[in-house]
């Protein structure tokens, strides 16, 4: 079954065309960042507006590359939240359009849900149930996929998820949008020297990533006062190990409870080196198996939507005409 997934939640206008679930025809992205780079953030209106003016283009160029016509597909896929409303509804719409002229089913999908699935692609032998650490701009999630369609939430942000944090302590230390991959690489150069908090490592499975971000704040303005000189490596360094330790100590903590042996990542900050190194060390110390996807799979992209489109419609779920954009769509055990 071959499925044209589109994404245009956020700030990537995706298309991408997958078999069965598992196996990716074209997977074709047009970012936008260099237009929000000079604002220090997505901006919705322009964000909508992009995405109108690629679409068409980056359907025709998915189909091309996958050596298929509309004719071909026998299924439409489509992130229709959560997101920025006016950039959901661009990649609604045009589903919707497909779906109609063609007369094939129209499948709706959670954006986190699309992420999770980027690990079925990556690794064609996965089957649930393994616990997932979703970890994005919008999410920090911790995950029982218990099936396809079937997830149960045991810990998540109660205020910033994590790569908002990151871009947020990106921006108070100069560096443009996105900062994530950013601090990333400075990481490298640093040292963990500034002792930033740990908000409720041993407190249940939530988490909590505002004051760490505060604290980075308070930490440059002290330096400019005491007239100090900011060493930009440090920072990254001290906050990217700090964030890694909360992350890894839940997900380590809850696989031992649970007794789980299959633990994957998912969400842009997934691409993350020094996450990606500390967890692969985690679990092979305890001897779990690790999947996370492929940099290019973690951020925004419309193979992830393609693959659980697919389990979606094996599931007997499929939307209709009425399917709209929910800019705030929860993430729940029912999806
Ligand atoms: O999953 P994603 O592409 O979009 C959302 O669904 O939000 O995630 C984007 C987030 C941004 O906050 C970005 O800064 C972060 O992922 N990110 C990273 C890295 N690459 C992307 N954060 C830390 N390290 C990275 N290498
Ligand atoms: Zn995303």
């Amino acid at each position: 079954m071959k499925i044209l997934a589109i994404e245009t939640s956020c700030d990537e206008t995706a298309v991408a065309i997958v078999e069965d679930g598992r196996k990716v025809l074209s997977n074709v992205i047009a970012t936008q960042i260099d237009l929000h780079k000079k604002f220090g953030g997505v901006v919705p209106e322009v964000a909508s507006r992009m995405h109108v003016e690629k679409i068409n283009y980056i359907i025709k160029e998915a189909l091309q590359l996958a050596n298929l016509t509309l004719e071909d597909i026998n299924a439409v896929g489509v992130t229709y939240g959560p997101g920025l409303v006016g950039a959901l509804l661009v990649g609604v719409v045009s589903a919707k359009a497909i779906s109609f002229a063609k007369n094939i089913p129209l499948i709706g999908v959670h954006h986190i849900e699309g992420h999770i699935s980027a690990n079925y692609i990556e690794y064609p032998d996965l089957e649930p149930p393994f616990l997932c650490l979703v970890v994005s701009g919008g999410h920090t999630h911790l995950i029982k996929v218990n099936g396809y369609t079937q997830y149960q939430i045991i810990g998540k942000t109660r205020d910033d998820a994590v790569g908002e944090a990151y871009d947020k302590v990106a921006r108070t230390m100069g560096l443009t949008y996105p900062g994530g991959p950013k601090i990333d690489e400075l990481s490298k150069m640093g040292n963990a020297s500034i002792p930033f908090p740990k908000a409720m490592l041993d407190d249940g499975y939530d988490f909590s990533f505002s004051g760490i971000k505060s604290s980075v704040l308070n930490y440059i303005n002290s330096c400019k006062m005491k007239n100090e000189e900011i060493n930009v490596a440090d920072i990254a360094t001290s906050f990217q190990q700090t964030v890694i330790d909360i992350l890894v100590h839940k997900t380590m903590k809850l696989a031992k409870e649970q007794n789980f042996t299959k633990i994957a990542l998912a969400g842009g900050v997934a691409s993350n080196n020094g996450l990606r190194t500390a967890m692969k060390e985690e679990c092979s110390k305890n001897g779990y198996n690790l999947y996370i996807p492929s940099p290019k799979l973690c951020t925004d992209n419309a193979a992830m939507i393609g693959s659980i489109a697919y389990y979606r419609y094996k599931s007997g779920i499929q939307s209709n005409m009425s399917l709209n954009a929910v800019a705030n769509l929860p993430i729940d055990l029912s999806f």
